[in-house]
């Protein structure tokens, strides 16, 4: 048995029996493996004999969760209020246009995801982007290309 089915089945044997259990299982998944992998899925469902595409019905409705594994550099791009008027939407676009993938996805060779994500707590300085720990704010055009050609 891989190491994958080993977390899971301690994940899965830990809310056998609890009701309501399927988001707090997807929640603990996503906690183990930083996404939701489909080999994860499918053993679940087959746990919990429910179709597939059930757990994944369920899975998508909820924005927390990711189904690309995260890349060695995770960009998330705020799209908060302060950072929306402070041209978010033209930032988004360029980290994609270079990176080539939309939000939510992961670079082939797994070296950057990108996420969207809500108000990261530092309005003063939108349009605003982390890498993973690191925060870059003020962002214009220029400003941002030079960031990304540091990763
Ligand atoms: S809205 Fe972007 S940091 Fe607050």
């Amino acid at each position: 048995m891989n190491k994958m089915n080993d977390e899971l089945n301690g994940i899965l044997d830990k809310y056998k029996g609890v009701k309501g259990n399927t988001i707090l299982i997807l929640q603990e998944i996503q906690n183990k493996f930083q996404y939701l992998p489909e080999d994860a899925l499918k053993s679940f469902s087959e746990y919990v004999n429910t179709p597939l595409s059930e757990i994944y019905g369920v899975a998508t409705f909820y924005s927390q969760f990711k189904f690309n594994k995260p890349g060695e550099y995770q960009i998330k791009v705020c799209h908060g209020t302060a950072c929306h008027i402070n041209n978010a939407v033209r930032i988004s676009e360029i980290i994609e246009d270079q990176l080539n993938i939309k939000a939510g996805e992961t670079t082939e060779d797994g070296k950057f995801s990108l996420d969207e994500v809500a108000c990261l707590g530092c309005c003063s300085l939108a349009p605003v982007i982390m890498i993973n720990d690191k925060v870059y704010g003020n962002l214009d055009d220029k400003k941002l290309r030079k960031v990304l050609k540091e990763y």
